[in-house]
């Protein structure tokens, strides 16, 4: 046969390892911790008795079998169940005609060992309705309390190669699996799984299809197409009480949560992406730590002992560039998931219809409009338009049921919404709008004032007069007869027939025939649109009460009646008499939107004074406001008194009480996140309350973002070695920026022993061969290293420089010596092996190895069919754990190995000329590598599987002689 044959197919060895850890599940008294124990009696094999005892704690320690419990469904649902005692065959049993529970040897028709199992844990005898229970301390058919089953090993999700939980068990840790790494038993039949809560199981389908489970299944149907299987931890964490995640635990998913005992803190799994605050009291405060990674052992973590209990705990995403406020929750997608009634980046502040401190609703009376924000009263406010108190009535300014804006300009709308436009303004009917001034009065401003009477014409803004073509202007910009036509005073020219005919009796002077043709009134008269009118009472300023919006008030000097000034409703001059001015004019009611203010109408009130909204006048503030919300001393928004402040509206104090800022003389409270501020706003805060004690960048938060640590000024960078930390130096971190490094207490100078390997989303070491959780060592080169600092202290600095040259020197002229007389043995041994080698030689060989390993205990060999994962399968970290499942195939036991291993047989060199062979055939070099650390004896890199290439006289499934 020719030598290439026998690398074309190769059988792969594997080591299995005896696992002493399993999956056990303990019953649990949630008031005692502790567990159910079976008291072994000496040639007892009927019954025993059971007790409570504290339950197993430490996942180092190993445990007595009484502890573990085994429930065996009678049906698939897991209701009626047998509790049976692990491996023993002793199953929990309520004793006929008495409270006593004993462990007996189980019978499959007993009923009295049969167990409902609800949902809350308490388990009920199937015979009498009692459950199980305490009866004094001991453990007893009685009233029935909570009871809680939980596992030894509860850091991963449980796969049982069969339904109902049995069959072969295989632990999945968090990571990404694909067929070639999980039993081939779940493809072609029924299986189960334990998933702790906080666990995922995600099946992807090779159709796209996803299929999450959280929760035991005892009967799943086979996998008919795999992509991949996701083993992952909800969004939050899992808290356990003992390190290396064991002992009780509890699952917290995102958001703000109270346990409602404390806990003590020994280990976490952080699912990624998230962060926890740990808070040693109930209510958020306390000490907390800032958890942003995983972390297998508290003890030693450089923090206070305080914090190694948690009584609350508040979790959420760290992918929020900006820090959450404390009515918000930091979600995955990068946003501040809100309370109810907040809104804002950083949920800061109330949505629209919200108000107070906890953005509470506004009244359903209001309509959701009230007084809102964080520092709103919550007072209805009637929607634009509405007034009264229940809003059901139109504002000023609004028209019709649904109270619509009136649209007139200047004029007023009636219930249908048509204008009247107010004095000297002319309706426009096609937009229905009061806009320009109608004739005889020209725009100035905003206003229409009245063309002086006999004017053809007034310019606007100035009112220039163009005088009738009969008239004359006079001096003062008036019009006047003419007097170089002969008529007489109270006459008027008529162009027409060249005639002068008598004026009204109303006109004192005219330009034409009758009441509109009047340039000055009789005395007691007054000019009004072209007519003069009698006044019947000398002190009454106003011109004409007659039609809707027509208020004119008297010009005594012009003997006229003039609009009102502008937005103003009506007007008047107070104490009129003859020698009343027009510039004394007072509005006395303003147009819709305007307050009256001291005779003129105002958009906006004085500073001094606040805006009625029941008469729409501006009112005097109290005396000691100088600005108000109201009339009264508890309404001012500044003070008039500069040493004052106004607290609550009440300028009384001298100085803002804490919790308030003192700004423009008002005490402004603080945002409700911040205890003291400079300003309301979230990030003004200058000092935090305990909840949220950390500032940062102005704002209150709960901790300082992953990497940093919180000192007094705020959040600073943790040392390089580590990746979130409590303080400055590098004994102070809680996560390694080097992932191969472990934390020891502190510091991330831990590795994993040598035949351990480290498990990266657990952050522990575990023994490759028996899979025991083993505690981290110093690294070898951090003992160097303190070593070389404890050495080195004495020299001089040249001395240092030249031993490192002189060991430069020597490295290079060993490696050139070593690979001088390498080449030349490589040569040597190439050519005795070709000269030695033939087919029945390698076969003696291979059986020779064969017996060496299987003397001690001639363990179990299979072959598994599948092909094997091609070399850049089996490098990438992610597949090492499919490598290693897939290779389990033939099985011997470390011991077995070990005795193997440590003999320094014929095979050991025979090995050595395979690997001759295998680099000279320029052969896939995986086997290479797993063929080096097979022969090492201290640095296994590969878990459980050490792969060998064997020649099986070239066939490709190979048989075992
Ligand atoms: C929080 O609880 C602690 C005790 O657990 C108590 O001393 C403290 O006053 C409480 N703080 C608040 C803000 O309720
Ligand atoms: C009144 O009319 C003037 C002139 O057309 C205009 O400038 C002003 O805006 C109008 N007032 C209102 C309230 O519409
Ligand atoms: C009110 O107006 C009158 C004249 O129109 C003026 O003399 C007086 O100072 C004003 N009062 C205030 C408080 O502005
Ligand atoms: C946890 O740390 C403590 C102190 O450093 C150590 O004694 C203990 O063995 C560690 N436990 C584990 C599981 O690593």
């Amino acid at each position: 046969m020719h030598i290439k044959n026998f690398f074309l197919s190769f059988l792969i060895l594997t080591i299995e390892l005896t696992s002493n850890v399993q999956a056990a599940k303990f019953i649990r008294n949630e008031q005692t911790l502790s567990c159910l124990d079976r008291s072994f009696i000496p040639f007892s094999d009927k019954c025993s008795t059971i007790t409570l005892t504290p339950c197993p704690t430490d996942r180092f320690q190993s445990f007595t079998e009484s502890f573990e419990w085994d429930i065996i469904p009678v049906n698939s649902s897991l209701k009626n169940s047998p509790i049976i005692i692990k491996s023993d065959k002793f199953c929990l049993s309520a004793l006929p005609n008495s409270n006593n529970i004993n462990a007996c040897s189980c019978d499959s028709a007993a009923t009295n060992q049969q167990w409902i199992l609800n949902n809350d844990g308490v388990l009920n005898n199937v015979d009498s309705g009692k459950c199980l229970g305490l009866v004094g301390d001991k453990v007893a058919l009685g009233t029935c309390q909570a009871w809680k089953f939980y596992h030894v090993a509860p850091h991963a999700v449980n796969l049982y190669t069969s339904k109902e939980f049995t069959g072969k068990q295989e632990k999945l840790l968090v990571n990404t699996y694909t067929s070639k790494s999980l039993p081939a038993e779940i493809f072609s039949s029924a299986f189960s799984l334990e998933i702790p809560p906080g666990f995922e199981f995600i099946v992807n389908k090779s159709n796209n299809k996803v299929e999450i489970f959280e929760s035991d299944i005892a009967q799943m149907s086979p996998i008919d197409s795999l992509d991949s299987i996701i083993i992952r931890l909800k969004p939050g964490m899992i808290i356990y009480e003992e390190p290396a995640y064991f002992g009780a635990s509890k699952f917290m998913k995102v958001g703000p949560s109270e346990l409602l005992q404390t806990m003590n803190l020994g280990s976490a799994l952080v699912s990624e992406g998230f962060r926890g605050v740990f808070w040693s009291n109930s209510n958020f405060t306390g000490n907390n730590i800032g958890l942003f990674e995983s972390i297998a052992n508290f003890t030693g973590a450089p923090v206070d002992a305080k914090q190694l209990s948690v009584a609350s705990l508040d979790i959420s995403a760290t992918a929020c560039q900006n820090e959450c406020g404390s009515s918000g929750t930091c979600s995955s997608d990068g946003t501040c998931a809100c309370k109810p009634g907040f809104t804002g980046d950083r949920c800061e502040r109330c949505l629209p219809g919200f108000f107070g401190a906890t953005c509470q609703e506004c009244n359903a009376k209001c309509n959701k409009i009230c007084d809102d924000g964080l520092a709103g009263t919550g007072e209805c406010k009637c929607n634009p338009g509405f007034t009264g108190e229940t809003c059901n009535q139109c504002a000023p300014g609004f028209f019709g049921n649904k109270c619509e804006e009136c649209q007139c300009g200047n004029g007023t709308c009636d219930e249908q919404g048509n204008c009247s436009c107010n004095a000297g303004f002319l309706l426009d009917p096609k937009n229905n709008r009061c806009m320009d001034c109608k004739e005889g009065f020209y725009k100035s401003g905003k206003e229409c004032k009245l063309c002086a009477p006999g004017c053809g014409s007034c310019e606007a803004e100035t009112g220039k007069c163009q005088c009738l073509p009969n008239l004359k202007s006079s001096d003062d910009g008036l019009c006047e007869p003419n007097p170089d036509l002969t008529c007489s005073p109270d006459e008027y020219f008529d162009t027409v027939s060249q005639l002068c005919f008598k004026c009204d009796p109303t006109c004192e002077t005219c330009f034409g025939p009758g009441v509109g043709g009047c340039i000055k009134c009789q005395p007691s008269m007054v000019y009004l649109e072209g007519s003069c009118i009698l006044l019947t009472q000398t002190t009454e300023s106003k011109c004409s009460p007659s039609a809707v919006n027509q208020a004119f008030v008297i010009d005594n000097s012009k003997r006229t009646c003039v609009t009102c000034p502008s937005s103003c409703l009506d007007c008047s001059i107070p104490n009129f008499s003859e020698v009343s001015l027009i510039e004394e004019v007072q509005c006395t009611k303003c147009m819709p939107g305007f307050f009256l203010n001291n005779g003129t109408c105002v958009k906006n009130c004085p500073e001094n004074k606040y805006a009625d909204n029941t008469d729409f006048v501006c009112k005097d503030c109290d005396t000691s406001c100088a600005s108000c919300k109201g009339p009264k001393g508890n309404e001012c928004i500044t003070c008039s008194n500069e040493n004052f402040f106004a607290l609550d509206g009440v300028c009384s104090s001298t100085q803002c009480p804490s919790g308030f800022i003192a700004l423009n003389t008002t005490c402004t409270k603080c945002h409700s996140d911040c205890t003291e501020c400079t300003g309301p706003e979230i990030n003004q805060c200058t000092k935090c309350p305990p909840n949220r004690p950390i500032i940062k960048d102005g704002q209150c938060v709960e901790v300082c973002p992953m990497g940093t640590y919180a000192d007094e000024t705020g959040c600073q960078k943790c040392n390089a070695d580590c990746s979130s930390c409590v303080g400055s130096r590098p004994d102070q971190c809680l996560g390694c920026s080097d992932q191969s490094k472990i934390l020891l207490g502190g510091s991330c100078s831990g590795s994993c022993p040598a035949g351990s390997e480290l498990i990266k989303s657990e952050r522990l070491c575990q023994n490759l061969v028996t899979e025991d959780i083993l505690p981290p060592e110093k690294t070898r080169e951090d003992q160097k290293q303190d070593n070389y600092f404890n050495t080195s202290k004495g020299l001089e600095w040249w001395m240092v420089l030249l031993i490192v040259l002189g060991s430069i020197l020597f490295l290079i002229i060993s490696v050139m010596i070593m690979r001088c007389c390498a080449v030349r043995r490589r040569k040597k041994k190439t050519k005795e092996f070709g000269d030695q080698i033939d087919d029945n030689f390698v076969n003696d060989n291979l059986k020779t190895m064969l017996r060496n390993a299987r003397e001690p205990s001639q363990p179990e060999m299979s072959h598994d069919p599948r092909p094997a994962l091609r070399p850049h399968e089996i490098e990438n970290p992610l597949n090492q754990r499919a490598a290693e499942r897939h290779q389990k195939t033939m099985s011997i036991s470390s011991d077995d190995y070990n005795k193997w291993k440590k003999k320094p047989t014929k095979s050991d060199k025979d090995w050595g000329g395979f690997n001759n062979i295998a680099n000279a055939e320029g052969s896939n070099s995986g086997h290479r590598n797993s063929k080096r650390s097979i022969r090492s004896t201290n640095s296994i890199s590969t878990k459980r599987s050490y792969n060998l290439p064997l020649n099986i006289d070239g066939s490709r499934e190979g048989n075992w002689v």
